[in-house]
This record gives C-alpha cells, structure tokens and sequence, in this order.
C-alpha cells in the first residue's frame, strides 16, 4: 500500500516526524491520531465579516463529529473569507486571491482529503478553484439558505426586495422606517441568501456538479438536516480518502453539462458562468462561453423561485430541493456522471420526489421555457455578452434604442437622477469601466437602478448594457460581461450617447448602429483609464486578470497543479 500524503509529515521516527507531531499533541492529540488513520483539513470560511458564515463554528462541529465516527483524524484551517456583503471594491476582487489561500493552504499541509466549507457568493468558486488546482479528495458542504423574510405580511426575499424597497424609496411609495424595518425582516436567521441568487446558485452547482452529497443546495442552515449532512461529509470524505476519489475523476465535461443545464432549470445567477468557467480551468476541462448557450438553450426554468418567480429557498427544500428538480429534467442530464456520493447522477436522484409542484414546477408549467443564460455577441461584444431571460422582460428582448453612455460607476451615481438627463424608457443604458481590469474585479453594478424621474413614471425595467456583473438576486434586462471590457479598449468603451444599440436575445446578437469608420475615429481617440490603486495585490489582479468569457481567473492560476509533497521545512 502507498504511504498516505500525511505520514510524509507524522510517520517514522526522525527529527522531522517528532517536529510535526510534538507539536500538534500541545492540544491533547494523542499518540494514535499519528497512526496513519485519513487527516481531513477543513477549510473553514467564517468570519464575522461573512454574516453568511457566523454559524459556521456549529456546523464545523458536527463535520469532525463525522470525520471521528468514520476513523479520520479532522484538522479545521483558516483561509480567506470572501464575504459578499461588506468586502470592497467587491468580493469578487479577492474569488482569485482566496483560491491561492486554499490551494497552498491544502498542498503545504499534511492532508489526505478536504472538507471545503463554502456559503456566501464567492466561497463557493473561490475554494473549489484552489481544491480543484491541488486535486486531493475533496467535498464541499455548503452552510444553508436564510429562512424566508417576512415583513407586514409578505415573504421577502434577500437582495430581490433589496432592489425593489430601494427603487420605491427613491420613487416616494416606501418611508424610510419601513426601510429601515424591512432591513431586521429580511436577515432573521444565519445562512445566506434565500433567493435564488449566486449562493444559493452556487450550491446547487456544486450540487450539480457532484462535488457535494444530495440535498446540499437547499437544507436551511438552521434545519437539523444541515447539521446531519455536515456530520454525513465528514464521514463520506474519509471513506473518499479510501477510493481516491478526486474533483479530477468529477468534474469531467459531464459534470458541467449537467451543471449548465441545472442552471437554466433553477433560474440560477448569471455569476455561475464566469465561476464555471473559472472552476474548469483550473481541473482541465474545456468549458466555453458557448457551452453556456448551446447547453443551457432548451432548459425550462421549472424552479419558480425569486428573482425569477415567486418562493424562496425555504419553499425549495420542503418540495424536495435539488434532487427533485434534477429528476424532473433527468432526460436532459447525463446520468451516469460519477459524484462524490461514489455513484452516478442517476442513482443519487432516483429516489427523489417532487413534494410541491407550486414551486417545482412540471415541464409543461414551466417558468420560462428557454431559461439558462444566452449568450449575445456583436460588434458590441466580440467575445460575448450574457443575459438571463428568465429574470428579463419579455418585451425588451427584441429592442432598438438610444444610448445614454455612463463613462463609470462614478459617473452613473453623479448623473442618473439630475432632472436635466436627457432619458426616456425606451433607451439603451450602458455603463463602461466595470469589468474584471476596469472596477476592479467585475463589480455587481450592471443592473443599474433606473433614473428616478422614470422611476416615478412607473417604469420599473430598462436594457441595461455593461461589462460588469450583477447580484443573482436581481432581475431586469441586462446584458453583462461585455467582453472585451471598455477599459482594455473593448468596443464598449467606443460608445457615445446618442448612438442607436440592437438587442436581439432570440437572434443572439447585440449590434452598435456605428460605422467602421466612425469606431475606427474613436478607437484611435480612447485612452485607458488610470488604474484605481498602484501596488499591492489590485496590481497583480489588473495585470493579470482574463477577461470574463475565461472566467477573470487571474492568468497564472489556471490549471492543475497537483498535491506532490513539498519538501521538508526544517
Ligand atoms: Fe452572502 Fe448573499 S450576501 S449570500
């Protein structure tokens, strides 16, 4: 039999060996926890910056209860918490950062096999993206949805109602205590998001991916059952270690095909493509923005969930969460794609049973019937463009219509709600200098609040056009990750108000009504704007960053680079 990874550490009786365990017995491990059994690093992400994550040093318990019950040896590490709401300039600024943190974490230590303990937005990609570059055992348990909000009355949603209660404040149909009430409503439990938005998309990839046990995406983090399932990963990581079982023998092209086709089922965030993506790269699978397409084309959104629907994550699990969508489409997935569990797709959601149709909906009900994200390329957006149309209006699908150029996010703030912006409904929005170089980091500001003056009209959607991302719990016309992006010189950062923009989702196209000649003028006009800070890892990041079609992984990091031993430290 093969010396296990961590024997490399506590084995033998050299000077080494005594090192690595004298050590680690100042907190009581006793002489048999060297004995070669599995060692299971679990990568704990709480912070009390990440509100999505402050149960996590509960859930953490019940993974090492199950480590112990199955014969492991748990060891929980620290990495680099990206919580959504709080980091700036935004989270997704440090995905790639807090994916070094883990992939050097995991392959400097004595570990055979990795609990990833993932939440908030970016956790999810950013920990599976280093897990997947050092290819140990790994699994990832995600920390569970909030409880649905509640608020005079009516369920709210995180992030969805966010935008609306804004949007009515601005508009004079909400008071500022009510705002303010609505704010204790909506956060009444631990757990994240309980939209349908990029943590809860998230773990339902990671779901669909088969890197996490059936049931991950939906258990609320305050239901008994997360705990269970924490206690279950615990113990399925070490029988893992056993099979060497690793993300490379997972997360093979069927795996993300089924991941695709899932998101367009759920209704899930946009965000999933660029973390997809990313997520491939670094485990060698060939993924490309018109996978997203050509995958996600024919799926109905069944899950009628906001911001797309109308229920929330809560709902979800009590009508039987991922299995029970994943069954309904079963004629759309590949089935014998091999999960964590040791068994295929098929066999994990065989026994899964839809409980409530309301919310699951039959095929034939479908939310939407092409739901997944399209992807639009033009002169506009040579390398593509994305949009979800199940969260846009159907109506301003097809659409031609006057520009109104916002040069940056601070601009936007400065000018949207002047009276004298010259604006109606039937203009084209577009926002530059927000992509992965440009914020920096791809900012969740695309789905631009409306000028209040239209607001006030009643206008509630817009076409909204950036390289930017935005929150998967929001919802509108809005075309995102415009790529090339505006501030590397891309076509979006060529156009001025005034110019005519054609939207076509159903065409796939996204066209700027400008002539050669004229983008030729003002390509040799532009200037890159001046880089928001100089020095520091925002350099490293601008430097190095791809572009969002690539997944903005910095350019360095993609691939697998396995979990040899590293030489000794002493
Ligand atoms: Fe953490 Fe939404 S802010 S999941």
């Amino acid at each position: 039999m093969t010396k296990r990874r961590s024997q490399h550490w506590f084995g033998g009786l050299g000077k080494d060996a005594f090192i690595h365990r004298s050590w680690m017995k100042n907190n009581g491990l006793p002489d048999d926890a060297f004995d070669g059994r599995p060692v299971i690093g679990i990568c704990n992400t709480f912070s009390d910056f990440t509100p999505c994550h402050a149960h996590f040093r509960g859930l953490v318990e019940h993974i090492k209860a199950g480590v112990l019950e199955a014969g492991g040896l748990p060891l929980e590490f620290p990495v680099f918490s990206c919580g959504e709401s709080n980091l700036r300039p935004t989270a997704m600024l440090f995905r790639n950062l807090a994916s070094m943190d883990v992939e050097e974490a995991i392959r400097g230590n004595p570990m055979d096999g990795v609990v990833l303990m993932a939440g908030c937005d970016k956790t999810t990609p950013s920990l599976l993206m280093g897990a997947a570059s050092c290819d140990l055992p790994t699994i990832v348990i995600s920390g569970g949805p909030m409880l649905n909000g509640h608020f005079r009355g009516e369920e709210i949603g995180s992030g969805t109602d966010v935008w609306k209660f804004s949007e009515d404040v601005r508009a004079g149909l909400m008071s500022a205590q009510d705002f303010a009430g609505a704010e204790s409503a909506m956060s009444r439990s631990p757990g994240h998001c309980m939209t349908m938005g990029t943590a809860s998309t998230m773990a339902s990839m990671v779901e669909a991916l088969g890197m996490a046990l059936p049931g991950n995406a939906a258990w609320p983090a305050v239901d008994a059952r997360r705990n269970r399932l924490a206690r279950l990963t615990g113990r399925r990581i070490v029988e893992m270690v056993e099979e060497d079982l690793r993300p490379s023998a997972v997360l093979g092209r069927d795996a993300f095909a089924n991941a695709i086709r899932v998101n367009g089922a759920i209704g899930g965030s946009t965000n999933a493509v660029v973390h997809l993506l990313a997520i491939a790269g670094r485990v060698g699978t060939e993924l490309t923005l018109d996978d997203w397409d050509r995958l996600g084309r024919d799926v109905p959104t069944i899950l009628d969930l906001m911001p797309s629907g109308r229920f929330l994550m809560e709902d979800f699990c009590y009508a039987g969460g991922l299995p029970a969508v994943m069954k309904e489409i079963a004629d759309l997935l590949r089935l014998d794609a091999l999960t964590v569990t040791g068994k295929s797709v098929g066999e994990n959601i065989a026994d899964a049973r839809n409980d409530n149709s309301e919310v699951i909906r039959p095929r034939d009900r479908a939310l939407t019937a092409q739901g997944g994200i399209a992807v639009l390329r033009g002169n506009l957006a040579p390398d593509g463009a994305v949009i979800k149309p199940s969260a846009a209006s159907p109506e301003l699908m097809k659409h031609r219509g006057r520009a109104v150029v916002f040069e940056d996010i601070d601009d936007y703030k400065a000018r949207v709600d002047h009276p004298a912006l010259d604006i109606d409904e039937t203009c084209v929005m577009v926002l530059k200098n927000c992509g992965p170089k440009g914020y920096p980091g791809m900012a969740e500001v695309g789905n631009m609040a409306l000028p209040q003056k239209l607001l006030k009209k009643g206008v509630r959607d817009m076409v909204r056009i950036s390289d930017a991302r935005m929150s998967g719990t929001a919802f509108g016309t809005v075309v995102l990750h415009a790529a090339p992006e505006a501030a590397i010189g891309g076509p979006l950062a060529l156009v001025s108000t005034g110019d005519m923009i054609e939207i076509d989702v159903e065409a796939r196209r996204l066209h700027l009504d400008v002539t050669e000649a004229e983008l030729a003028r003002r390509r040799a006009a532009w200037a890159a704007p001046k880089p928001a800070m100089a020095g520091g890892y925002q350099s490293l990041y601008v430097e190095r960053v791809l572009q969002a079609d690539r997944g903005a992984d910095l350019d360095f990091l993609v691939g697998c680079r396995g979990h040899a031993i590293p030489r000794e430290s002493h």
